[in-house]
Order: C-alpha cells, then structure tokens, then sequence
C-alpha cells in the first residue's frame, strides 16, 4: 500500500524573479517560490528562456502611473513575478487542453494571460502559446513574442503596409524595431531605419535599404514615405508629416507619454487636416500571429537579433542594460542557467 507522507502534499518550489514593491531594477529579488500547479484550461511550461522588453520595465517602476490602474496595485504591485515573452517546454497540460502535450516546445506572449516568466515555471492559457519555430533556440524564439507581434501589427494592421511601399521605421535598433525592419522587408517594403549612429551597422546587417539618424531624419529628409512606423516618438508627429506621402500612414507605436497622448486624443483631427493617416497602436497577444512569425523565421524572412544573453538571477543587470540603451536588438534571458544563490523564500 502506497503511503502519504506530509511532504507529499506540499506544492514544489521553484526559483522565480520577485517584485514586491515598484522601483528600479534593485527591487528584483531571486527567491524560492510555490510551482504553479497545472489547471484544467492550463498548460504548465517549463521555462527554458524569457526576454526583457520595456513594457516589463514600465511595470516594475509603475511608471506611468496608469500602468497601476490597468493591472492593479496603485501602492504596491499586484503581479508579483512579471516576464512576457516565453519560450520552453510543455511539462503538463490540464484536462480541457486540446492543442499541446508534455514535450512540446512552445512560445508566447503571456500579457493578457497573468505574465509570470520570470520562474522556471508557468501555468497559462493554451491560446498564449503556439509551437516554438523549429529553426531557433530557445533563447532565440523567448526574444520573438511581444517585440515581433508589435511590429507585426503595426505595419500591417494598422499601417496597411504594401510590397514597393517606402517605409521609415524609426527606433530600428531596438526590441520592436529590429523586427518591423525585418518584417517590412519581408512584406516587399523598400525600408529606411532611424537608430542612433553607433547602430547603423546593425541595422543594415539586420536589412535595412538605407539607415538614418535621429538628427538626419528630423531635419534633412527629402525623401517622402508611404508608411512611418514610429517605434521612438519622442518628438511631435508634426515634425514628420512633411515626410509622409499624402494618405500616407503615421503609426505610433511607442516614445514619451506626451507623444502617445497628442496621437490618441488628436489622432483623428490631424488625420483630417493632414490628410494623411495618424493612428496608434495597441498590440494585441493573438496565437494566429503567433503562428505567422513561426512561419517567417522557419522560412528565413525574420530572424532575431540576439545581443546578449543573461542568466535569471542578472535579469536587473539585462533590465539597466535596456534603460540604459545599451542594447542592440533583443536580450534573452536563459532560466536553465541560473547559478546557485542563497536564495529567500517568497512563497
Ligand atoms: N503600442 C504597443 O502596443 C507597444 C508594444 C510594445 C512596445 N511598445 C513601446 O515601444 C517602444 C519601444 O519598445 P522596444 O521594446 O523596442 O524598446 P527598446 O528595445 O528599448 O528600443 C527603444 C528604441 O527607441 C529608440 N530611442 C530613441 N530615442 C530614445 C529615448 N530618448 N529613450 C529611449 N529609447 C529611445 C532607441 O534608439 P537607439 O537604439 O538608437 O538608442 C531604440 O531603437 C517602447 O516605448 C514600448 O513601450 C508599445
């Protein structure tokens, strides 16, 4: 006869990145945790990568302030282990879960399903997920989920984009915009990218036709585009519309919070008067789009740029890295090689 012991029926732990305060990187803390237990909707992923992107950032210093109301915890944080962007393997699926199997390796977006990739474990919805890209490694495909959907969703949702159309993406070198280069190029799209000057290389590596600077691009631009795709609206659109062909698409994707406010409250009035389109975007985690990115890396189209890779346990050091905008393209973080820590329990 089988017997219980008191042991048995306590929850696993797992090491996990823990926020219980908002703040700088230095409110991060590695601590042991309770394993997510498997629901009967859930798919229980073992986390084998993760990335940073700047949406994680604004929700650990809670800044802007409405980022509190939207997910809770005006004083403190109600989301107490964040991470996005996730790539690992199915470990165990709950009864009513149709689409995956233990040992699937899979990747997602868990925005709209609770966050929690920062941990070697994860509980989340099936419809978060989609079968990993073949062609990449873990820490490759944990880089692709909320920076390539966005970019994704920019050109061709919002901004309509067309094979031949002239496309400027601005804030080339980072998260959003390393994808949208590469994903306007493969829509057929002759495309300029705006970066800082020590990135151009990159930038061109990555496929760009022509790259620019910020300067350049505010003050010398001849050129006129179909599409701006603005990843880094730090500036006013007005400073750009010159720049857009008539009905021309301006999609505002990310930037300062004042930038973001003139485009969504006066968006459609300077459509008007500018007859030009002047739009922002929200991006939305959707497995189908999920899907088509698997599909443009698998054939080559899209490919992440990996510019460094940190352990679990450094993930301030990667989230100081991406404030600092020291980095080119994507960070991944890799969950299997979290070093041994002292570490506290948080459960
Ligand atoms: N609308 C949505 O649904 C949505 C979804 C995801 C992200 N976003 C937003 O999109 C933006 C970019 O995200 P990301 O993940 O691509 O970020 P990221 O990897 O940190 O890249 C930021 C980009 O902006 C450029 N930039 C120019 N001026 C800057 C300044 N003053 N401060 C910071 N960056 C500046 C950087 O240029 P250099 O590389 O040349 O320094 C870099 O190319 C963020 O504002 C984010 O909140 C919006």
């Amino acid at each position: 006869m089988k017997t219980t012991s008191l042991t048995d029926s306590l929850p696993s732990k797992m090491k996990a990145i823990v926020q219980t305060e908002y703040g700088s990187a230095d409110v991060l803390r590695l601590a042991q945790v309770d394993q997510p237990v498997v629901s009967e909707n859930g798919v229980l992923v073992r986390v084998r990568a993760t990335s940073v992107h700047a949406g994680d950032w604004h929700l650990m210093r809670g800044r802007p302030f409405f980022i509190r109301l939207i997910y809770g915890g005006v004083r403190s944080p109600k989301i107490k282990i964040l991470g996005t962007d996730v790539a690992g393997e199915v470990e165990a699926v709950g009864k009513a879960v149709t689409q995956f199997k233990p040992g699937d390796q899979v990747f997602g977006d868990l925005s709209e399903a609770g966050f929690g990739a920062f941990a070697e474990y994860v509980c989340v919805p099936e419809t978060a997920l989609a079968l990993k890209p073949t062609s990449s490694t873990f820490e490759e495909a944990a880089t692709v989920p909320v920076s390539a959907l966005t970019a994704l969703q920019g050109l061709r949702d919002v901004g309509q984009i067309r094979s031949g159309q002239k496309v400027l993406v601005k804030g080339a070198s980072g998260g959003v915009g390393s994808f949208a280069v590469q994903i306007a190029k493969a829509f057929g799209a002759e495309v300029t990218g705006v970066c800082s000057p020590s990135k151009a290389k990159m930038v061109q590596e990555i496929g760009a036709d022509y790259v620019l600077d910020y300067r350049q691009a505010r003050t010398g631009l001849k050129q006129q585009y179909d599409l701006i795709l603005d990843v880094a609206a730090y500036d006013s659109v007005f400073d750009y519309l010159p720049m857009l062909k008539l009905k021309g698409s301006y999609v505002l994707v990310g930037g300062s919070i004042a930038r973001l406010f003139q485009v969504m409250l006066f968006g459609s009035w300077i459509s008007r008067i500018s007859r030009r389109r002047v739009r922002c975007l929200v991006q939305k985690p959707n497995q189908a789009d999920l899907i088509v990115l698997k599909e443009l890396i698998e054939t080559g189209k899209i490919r992440p740029y990996v510019d460094r890779c940190y352990a679990l346990s450094e993930l301030p050091k990667a989230i100081h890295a991406i404030e600092q905008r020291q980095v080119q393209g994507k960070i991944a973080i890799a969950i299997q090689s979290v070093s041994e820590h002292p570490l506290t329990d948080a459960s």
